[in-house]
C-alpha cells in the first residue's frame, strides 16, 4: 500500500503507521497527534494507533477481493487485537470477524458486530462456549475435534460448521506460529477429514477451513492449500486462514494484501466463496507503544541497557518468539547509539529490542517501538502488578481514549 504524507521516517514508513511523519520540531505525529503530547495525557506505556490505517487496510482486503470475485469473505481474526472499538470500525467497514473463546465472542457482540458475521474457532471449546455461541446466534462454528463434533451433533442441531483442516502444509515461519503441520494440536489432519465429514449428520457443513501459520511472507503455501482443501470435495465455503506477514523491522518486505488477495482467489473454484481470516495485517503497522525511558545502564565494552517503563507485560512476542521490533526516540529520530531496549521486569529475558540504534537516549525520553498493534494489547498481562496500557485510537489530529488504563484498585478487584 502506498505510504501517504510519512515525511522524515524515511526507511520506515512501512512499519509505522500510514500517515506517521516527523513534523517540523522532528517530532514523531501518529495519526496528525504529536506523540509526545499523547505521552503526557495519556501516560506511558501506550497503545496508539491510527484509526485510518486500520480502515485502510480493511478497504484494501475489501477491494482487493471484490476485483477479482463477487464470493469473498474477509475474517478479522479478532485475536490480533481484541478491543470493542477495532471490532466497532471493522464491522462497520462490511468485514466478517473469527473467535477463539467466549471471551473474544463476548467483546465481539459488544463491539457491535452481527452475530451472523462471527465465525467460532477454539481447539477446546467449552460446552459453556459452544452453548454461548448457539445462543447468540453465530453463522459458524469451526469444528476442531471429534470430541467437538459429537457434542455439536447434540448441542446444536443444524448450525453452520466449518471443518478445520490440517493440510500437512509447513510454512516457513517460526514454528511457535507455524500451524498447517501435521504435528499440530488444531484441527482434523487429512486421513481423518473423511471420517470426521461422514460422522456429520445434524450440522450444516458449509465448508472447510485451514490456517497455515503466521508472519508468512512466500505465497506459494496458499496455493498448495487451495489444492488441498479443494481436492477434499465441494463446499460453498473455504476459509484458507490468515498468515499474511507485516514489516516489524526496516528490512522486513512482506508480500501486499493484492497480492495475496488474487492468489487466494486465484486457488478458489468459481463459484465457491473465499475467506481469509488476516490479524496481524490488518492492525499491526496501526499501532504503535509509547514508553518512558527511566533508567539507562552502560556496561563499557558490553552493552547498553536504556529501560522503559513497560516490557513483557505489554509486548510479549520478543519473549515468546523472539521477535524483533525498532525502536526510535519520539522526537530525535535516527541516531548510532547502540542500545538494548530493556522492560522493566524482574525477567532477564524481559528485552524489548535488541541492538536498536537511537539518537543518544536520557532519561525522561518518550521511545516508541511500531508495529504493536497486533498481539500487543491481546497478549498484555499483569505481571510484577503492572496495570495493563490504555489504547488510544488517533485521526486527523485527534486522539480518544478508547480502553483505559487499569488502575491498581482493577487488581484487587477480583479479590473475594
Ligand atoms: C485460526 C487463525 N486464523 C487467523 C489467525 C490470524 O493470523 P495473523 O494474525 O497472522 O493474520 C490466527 C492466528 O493465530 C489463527 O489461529
Amino acid at each position: 500500500m502506498a505510504a501517504v504524507g510519512q515525511q522524515g521516517i524515511e526507511g520506515l514508513e512501512h512499519v509505522f503507521p500510514l500517515g506517521s511523519r516527523i513534523d517540523e520540531a522532528g517530532r514523531l505525529e501518529i495519526g496528525g497527534c504529536d506523540a509526545i503530547e499523547l505521552a503526557e495525557r495519556f501516560g506511558t506505556p501506550a497503545y496508539v494507533y491510527a484509526e485510518d490505517d486500520i480502515r485502510a487496510r480493511a478497504r484494501a482486503y475489501m477491494e482487493s477481493f471484490r476485483a477479482h470475485t463477487e464470493h469473498f469473505e474477509v475474517v478479522y481474526a479478532s485475536k490480533a487485537f481484541p478491543c470493542t472499538a477495532a471490532y466497532r470500525l471493522l464491522a462497520a467497514e462490511g468485514l466478517a470477524c473469527d473467535v477463539a473463546s467466549g471471551g473474544e465472542l463476548y467483546l465481539a457482540l459488544r463491539g457491535g458486530f452481527p452475530p451472523e458475521r462471527i465465525y467460532m474457532h477454539g481447539n477446546n471449546k467449552s460446552d459453556d462456549e459452544i452453548r454461548m455461541a448457539v445462543e447468540a446466534g453465530v453463522g459458524h462454528i469451526v469444528i476442531d475435534s471429534f470430541d467437538e463434533l459429537d457434542r455439536l451433533e447434540r448441542m446444536a442441531p443444524g448450525q453452520g460448521v466449518l471443518l478445520r483442516v490440517t493440510p500437512g502444509i509447513t510454512p516457513s515461519t517460526h514454528a511457535y506460529i507455524a500451524t498447517g503441520q501435521v504435528d499440530s494440536k488444531f484441527g482434523f489432519g487429512l486421513d481423518d477429514v473423511p471420517r470426521a465429514i461422514d460422522r456429520i449428520h445434524n450440522l450444516d457443513l458449509r465448508g472447510l477451513h485451514a490456517h497455515l501459520g503466521s508472519q508468512i511472507f512466500d505465497l506459494a503455501p496458499y496455493e498448495k492449500l487451495a489444492e488441498v482443501l479443494t481436492a477434499i470435495g465441494d463446499y460453498p465455503l473455504l476459509n484458507l486462514g490468515g498468515g499474511l506477514g507485516i514489516a516489524y523491522t526496516a528490512d522486513d518486505r512482506p508480500p501486499g494484501i493484492e497480492d495475496y488477495a488474487e492468489t487466494l482467489v486465484r486457488g478458489t473454484p468459481d463459484g465457491v466463496t473465499v475467506l481469509c481470516e488476516p490479524g496481524r495485517s490488518l492492525v499491526g503497522n496501526a499501532g504503535v507503544t509509547l514508553y518512558r525511558v527511566g533508567t539507562i545502564k552502560e556496561i563499557p565494552g558490553v552493552r547498553t541497557y536504556v529501560a522503559v517503563d513497560g516490557g513483557m507485560s505489554d509486548n510479549l512476542r520478543p519473549m515468546l518468539y523472539g521477535a524483533r521490533y525498532e525502536a526510535q526516540i519520539a522526537d530525535r529520530f535516527g541516531g548510532d547509539s547502540l542500545s538494548t531496549i530493556a522492560g522493566k521486569h524482574c525477567e532477564s529475558s524481559d528485552m524489548l529490542v535488541r541492538d536498536a540504534k537511537l539518537a543518544a537516549p536520557a532519561i525522561g525520553d518518550v521511545l516508541v517501538t511500531p508495529a504493536t498493534g497486533a498481539y500487543g494489547h491481546a497478549m498484555a498481562n499483569n505481571y510484577n502488578g503492572v496495570p495493563r496500557p490504555p489504547v488510544v485510537f488517533c485521526a486527523d489530529g485527534d486522539a480518544r481514549l478508547v480502553l483505559r488504563r487499569e488502575t491498581y484498585e482493577d487488581l484487587t478487584d477480583r479479590d473475594v
